[in-house]
C-alpha cells in the first residue's frame, strides 16, 4: 500500500472526528497517518484526547503534539480510528500484524464506534491468508501452542503455526506476550475459530475482530470506498 494511499485512508477516517470527542488510536504505518493528521488539527485549536493502543503509537503521539489519556482515566472512547490486515465484508477483521492486538481489542471494545483505514487490497471474500496473530502468555507455551494446534484442526483448519520473533529472539508484545501467527490460508467460520481460541487458557487474545468496526474507509487508485455494517 502505497503512503499516498494511507493518507488518503487516515483523511478520509478523519471526518468521522469531531471536536472534543475521546478517541482510540491504533497502530501501523496506516495509524500513523491518521496520528499525523490529528496532530496537524490539534496544533490548528482542534480538541481531542486520545488513548494510544501502543507504546508506539503513544510516541508518534507525544511526537506530533495529541493530548493523550489512558482507559483508567477515560474508560469510555467515543471513536477508534485503526488500522487492519484484513477485513471481510461483514467488517470481519485480522489485526494484530504489528503486534498491539490485545491494546487494540481492549481499546476498540471500550469504544462506542470503530472506524478501520487500509487500502483496497485488504478488502477479501474469506479471511485468513494473512497470517492470524494470536497472542499467547510465554509460560507454558509449548502446551499452549499445542492446544492451538488440536483446537483448530477439529474445526478442520490446516497450516503452520509459527512463533514471532524479532532480532532472533521471540517477538514480545507491550504487554509482554509472545504472538503465534497461525497461516490458515482460509477462515470460514471467525466465530467458531475465536470461540475455540478462548477457551485455551495460555491463550490472552487473538486478532479477529468481530463485531467491532462500524465502518471500513477502503483507499484505492478510484478514490474512497465505505464499508457499513
Ligand atoms: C497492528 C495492526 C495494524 O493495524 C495492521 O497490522 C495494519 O498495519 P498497516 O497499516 O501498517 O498495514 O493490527 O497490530
Amino acid at each position: 500500500m502505497s503512503r499516498e494511499l494511507k493518507i488518503k485512508a487516515a483523511e478520509a477516517a478523519f471526518e468521522f472526528v469531531k471536536d472534543g470527542m475521546k478517541l482510540g488510536i491504533g497502530t501501523g504505518s496506516t495509524a500513523d497517518e491518521f496520528i499525523r493528521i490529528l496532530g496537524d488539527n490539534v496544533a490548528k485549536g482542534f480538541s481531542v484526547i486520545g488513548v494510544p493502543t501502543s507504546e508506539r503509537s503513544a510516541a508518534l503521539c507525544r511526537e506530533v503534539g495529541v493530548p493523550l489519556t489512558t482507559l483508567d482515566e477515560t474508560p469510555e472512547l467515543d471513536l477508534t480510528v485503526d488500522g487492519a490486515d484484513e477485513t471481510d465484508r461483514a467488517l470481519t477483521l485480522i489485526k494484530g500484524g504489528g503486534g498491539a492486538l490485545l491494546r487494540e481489542k481492549i481499546v476498540a471494545a471500550a469504544s462506542a464506534d470503530m472506524v478501520v483505514i487500509a487500502d483496497d487490497s485488504k478488502l477479501v471474500d474469506t479471511l485468513g491468508a494473512f497470517p492470524l496473530p494470536i497472542e499467547v502468555n510465554p509460560f507454558g507455551l509449548g502446551a499452549t501452542r499445542r492446544a492451538v494446534e488440536k483446537c483448530t484442526q477439529a474445526l478442520g483448519l490446516s497450516g503452520e503455526i509459527s512463533l514471532r520473533e524479532a532480532d532472533g529472539k521471540p517477538y514480545l508484545t507491550d504487554g509482554g506476550h509472545f504472538i503465534l501467527d497461525a497461516s490458515f490460508g482460509r477462515i470460514p467460520d471467525a466465530e467458531a475459530l475465536s470461540s475455540a481460541l478462548l477457551e485455551i487458557p495460555g491463550v490472552v487474545q487473538h486478532g479477529l475482530f468481530i463485531g467491532l468496526a462500524s465502518t471500513v474507509v477502503l483507499a484505492g487508485e478510484g478514490g474512497i470506498t465505505l464499508l457499513r455494517r
